[in-house]
């Protein structure tokens, strides 16, 4: 790496640096932690485990995906922050100074393509956890009984029978086979007349006698948020609005500078996350389903496992480490020299995995403690399925408040991060100030972000290859744009820095849990081969 800038340069501390290393870890692993662990895992667990209904369980998915993270995160997530430690510049800089005027620097500028492109659609969906928190406050969530109609209720109705085993026999009897899926059989029009039968018995049921009325009243309490999320995403100026707020609120750290800002931040926002985290999974451990969320997420069982499967825990795996997007070559380049890239590395990995675990656990205990089945596959879990749970506990308000704290204070971490790897590298790159940097990127990522904040409602009917803008958008980011970024990072980094290099970034009394030789072995062949070779599924179709 002879062109490499020194190491030890000074140049870094006119740049700010981390106060300690405990601050650099929790803005590190404020970025990792976010809505892909609160809201993403647990709905790719949920569809991937074959949902509620099948009962096949999510082990295989978390399985495959703490390989992932093992096999694929640990040593990327090294080599990325190796290289911001190493050349002290953000993602374009580091590149260029380390092969001048090669190609590699276009690596770095997908890392910037792909900052703004998250950014705007993750404060739309970090926006929602904004306007939840203000519903939950004004206790919004208690209104069920007036607004649910009855063809919601009759909906709700037939979905439970289909879903029961008596509802399974008589399928078999009116289709004269077993269904090929219940989900499909839930539209079958082959079925409309079954459905009327059915749904007419259970209404006229549930208005004879004040059981039937406790139960209509119960059944009201599950829909309604269900309501409430479609009604609201259905919205287009508050989509664009709580997005804006949330925007906002990242401007605010992030003009206040690396340590000042997001490192104070972080110091305050991550340990509340872990409390508020804590204290939810005490209560949701005390239901009756959490045994039932505790063997769908952990028992092993690979009947649901497919080539999707793998993608999915890889892309994930690459979205809730924060890879590939120069994040964390931003945050290294703030590293001091004698700082340890392997357990510095080991903690951020840990307590994102664990986050999301826990987020699981939380999630599918109320899920399974009130046999919701998440029809849209899960996605709404977080919106359509915790309000539920905390209208039925005794201060449930303050608790689904807490919730949606929790979940705003983790996006906004994540979101501190997407918006400093870009500022930094303007900063950097062509000299402009902090204010001006964040002010102009800022703007740019709202203007960018509306697209996605219409994507439920006036521009629901665009779509790009079947998907409306928010899903491309999320689709190539995290399945093209960060694993291709991840890829190039690890073959840079293993390739292009000599043995000597990365021994000196990595010196044995670093490498206990990490030895040298695996770390080699990961960055330059296992990793790259496994990235590309889910790449190269997808482009041929054989991973959808
Ligand atoms: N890791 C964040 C999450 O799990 O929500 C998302 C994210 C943050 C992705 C920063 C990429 C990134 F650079």
């Amino acid at each position: 790496m002879s062109s490499s800038k020194d190491p030890c340069s000074s140049a870094a501390s006119s740049r700010g640096n981390w106060g300690s290393k405990l601050g650099f870890i929790l803005a590190a692993g404020g970025s990792a932690v976010g809505l892909g662990n609160l809201w993403k895992f647990p709905y790719l667990a949920y569809s991937n485990g074959g949902g509620a209904g099948d009962q096949q369980g999510a082990g295989g998915f978390v399985l495959i995906y703490l390989l992932a993270v093992l096999v694929l995160g640990l040593p990327i997530m090294i080599a990325e922050m190796m290289l911001g430690k190493r050349t002290q510049t953000t993602p374009i800089g580091a590149f260029e100074s380390v092969r001048p005027h090669s190609l590699w620097k276009h690596v770095g500028t997908l890392c910037v393509i792909t900052g703004f492109l998250l950014l705007s659609y993750y404060s739309v969906i970090a926006g929602w956890t904004v306007e939840y928190t203000v519903k939950s406050v004004t206790s919004e969530f208690s209104n069920y009984d007036q607004a649910v109609s009855e063809e919601m209720v009759r909906e709700q109705l037939w979905h439970d029978f289909v879903y029961s085993s008596e509802g399974e026999a008589a399928l078999i009897i009116e289709l004269g086979q077993k269904p090929e899926s219940l989900s499909k059989a839930l539209t079958d029009p082959k079925l409309n007349t079954l459905k009327q039968v059915v749904t007419d018995q259970e209404w006229k049921r549930l208005q004879q006698n004040e059981e039937g009325q406790a139960k209509l009243s119960e059944l009201k309490k599950t829909l309604y948020p269900q309501k409430l999320f479609s009604e609201f995403i259905a919205h287009p100026w508050k989509q664009v609005l709580w997005a804006f707020v949330f925007l906002a609120m990242t401007v605010g750290v992030v003009i206040g500078g690396v340590s000042k800002g997001i490192e104070r931040w972080s110091k305050i926002l991550m340990p509340a996350l872990f409390v508020l985290l804590i204290v939810l999974l005490g209560r949701m451990l005390m239901l009756d389903g959490a045994g039932k969320a505790l063997s769908f997420l952990f028992r092993p069982s690979f009947e649901m496992v497919t080539a999707s499967t793998v993608l999915n825990a890889m892309g994930q795996a690459f979205f809730s480490l924060s890879l590939g997007m120069g994040v964390l070559i931003t945050y290294g380049s703030y590293m001091k020299k004698e700082d340890n890239l392997v357990s510095s590395s080991y903690s951020v990995v840990i307590m994102d995995t664990l986050i999301a675990l826990i987020a699981s656990v939380i999630i599918f205990s109320a899920i399974f403690s009130y046999n919701l089945v998440m029809k849209d596959g899960g996605t709404g879990n977080l919106f359509t399925a915790m309000p539920v749970i905390f209208m039925k506990l005794p201060g449930g308000i303050l608790l689904c408040a807490a919730f949606y704290i929790l979940v705003i204070f983790a996006a906004l971490t994540s979101a501190i991060s997407m918006l400093e790897a870009v500022v930094a590298t303007f900063v950097d790159e062509f000299k402009w100030s902090r204010k001006k940097a964040v002010y102009i990127i800022s703007a740019v990522t709202f203007v960018l972000g509306i697209p996605a904040a219409l994507s439920y409602n006036l521009m629901s009917n665009v779509t790009i290859m079947g998907k409306t803008w928010i899903d491309f958008a999320d689709f190539l980011c995290s399945n093209w744009f960060m694993p291709i970024g991840g890829l190039m990072l690890s073959l840079f980094v293993g390739f292009v820095f000599t043995k000597k290099d990365q021994r000196e970034e990595l010196p044995e009394a670093h490498c206990k849990w990490f030895p040298f030789p695996l770390f080699r072995v990961l960055v330059r062949y296992i990793a790259p081969v496994l990235v590309v070779v889910v790449l190269l599924g997808m482009l041929f179709g054989a991973i959808q």
